[in-house]
């Protein structure tokens, strides 16, 4: 089989650059372009072992940029779109929704066209296909007894995040029905593991609580999501695009439910058992309450709640299974394991990020911290 080519939007993220570490390790053959515009949620230092393979190209550059695109796609001859760029975090959404509709909405539609121009309409382009990684959250939100999210499930998005990735769904089908552009959706639960920028809820507590800071949980810590260790993910979506699956769409779950404050309490179990039993780590985060004798849920403090926040996500995934066989290979125990042993071992990549810049930007955001 000829090696493809693919064009990776967002590679430098928390997803996109899982995905290419997997991607260069599962098809070593294929070319693997990463074009992401390197916004606050975009670190080189996450993709920099991959610069140095032949196979492996970094462009830094804007989605909503039609020109740099089609001359992308051009000259690397591609043949794969897998669009991972997006501005991600719903809280930012809920401060300042004109990114998400920049990056979410306009950028997406600007990739259906570059990829229309160079691949043409219809039945002409027979290895090609763009896959849109999209949420659950589109689905908005469910009551306790109430079925899970299946892919025919109404859109039904609560926060401009949620908002701009379904006007974002919308269009990728209106080119499939309209033009005949090879595409595949996957709407995915919440994702954790390895190089997850430190504001989103696991990584934002695991640091938070090395340095002894409070660990912020929105409302009573009630509202449940399902949790997919993201090198999942990215095996789901392998298994999407080697199917034969033009104009599909397919959720991806972890199969794993669970109440924030459950989450964060075991979260505060794993690093109070790991740190309680290394000298090493107690020495270097002395202010982390399981250095001295102390459990880190004694810094759990509950904050006023997000505005129009989901109560429940929960994905049935038996289309996908029943395709492919796809099951998630880690549990949420083990999942949490892996993720809680990779942000001790990797403090040198996520330390920069808590940089001024950030903690400025959480001071005139983040309001939230007034005790609810
Ligand atoms: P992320 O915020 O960590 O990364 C987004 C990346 O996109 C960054 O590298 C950023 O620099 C880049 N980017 C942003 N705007 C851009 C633009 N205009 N042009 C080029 N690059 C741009 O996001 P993530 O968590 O890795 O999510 C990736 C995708 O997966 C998103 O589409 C998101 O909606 C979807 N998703 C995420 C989750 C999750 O739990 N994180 C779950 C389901 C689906
Ligand atoms: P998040 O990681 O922001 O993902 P999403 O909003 O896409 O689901 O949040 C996961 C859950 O955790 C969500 O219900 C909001 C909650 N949360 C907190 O309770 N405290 C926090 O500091 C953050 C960031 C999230």
């Amino acid at each position: 089989m000829p090696a493809d080519r693919l064009l990776v939007t967002g590679g430098a993220g928390f997803i996109g650059a899982n995905f290419v570490h997997y991607w260069t390790q599962t098809h070593a053959g294929d070319r693997v372009v990463v074009l992401d515009a390197l916004t606050y949620a975009g670190n080189l230092p996450s993709i920099e072992s991959l610069r140095r393979l032949e196979t492996f190209r970094f462009v830094q550059g804007d989605i909503r940029d039609t020109a740099l695109v089609c001359k992308l796609m051009r000259e690397e001859r591609i043949n794969r779109i897998v669009h991972f760029a997006a501005e991600s975090h719903v809280d930012r959404s809920i401060h300042g929704p004109d990114a998400f509709i920049q990056t979410n909405v306009v950028g997406t539609c600007n990739l259906l066209q570059a990829a229309r121009d160079v691949w043409g309409d219809g039945k002409g382009t027979p290895d090609c296909r763009f896959h849109h990684v999209s949420t659950d959250e589109v689905y908005g939100t469910l009551a306790r007894d109430d079925p899970a999210f299946v892919e025919s499930t109404a859109y039904d998005p609560s926060s401009p995040y949620a908002a701009s990735k379904a006007a974002s769904d919308h269009f990728v089908r209106a080119y499939h029905r309209t033009y005949g552009l090879r595409i595949s959706i996957s709407n995915c639960s919440n994702n954790y593991g390895p190089y997850h920028f430190p504001e989103k809820l696991i990584p934002l507590m695991i640091v938070n609580a090395l340095s002894g800071r409070e660990l912020p949980v929105y409302g009573d810590g009630s509202n449940v999501r399902d949790w997919l260790f993201v090198e999942d993910h990215c095996r789901a979506i392998d298994q999407i695009l080697r199917m034969d699956c033009v104009g599909e769409t397919y959720n991806i779950g972890g199969r794993a439910e669970t109440a924030n404050l459950d989450l964060v309490r075991n979260l505060c179990r794993l690093l109070d058992e790991t740190i309680g039993a290394s000298p090493r780590l107690q020495e270097h985060y002395p202010d982390c309450p399981a250095a001295r004798g102390s459990s880190c849920a004694e810094l759990i403090t509950f904050v006023a709640d997000r505005p129009g926040h989901d109560w429940r996500y929960a994905i049935d995934a038996t289309k996908l299974r029943k395709a492919t066989g796809f099951q998630p290979g880690e549990s949420l125990v083990s999942g949490l394991r892996k993720t809680v042993s990779w942000y001790l071992q990797n403090e040198a990549w996520w330390r920069p990020l808590l940089d001024e810049r950030y903690a400025q930007w959480v001071q005139q955001n983040y309001k939230r911290s007034e005790r609810s």
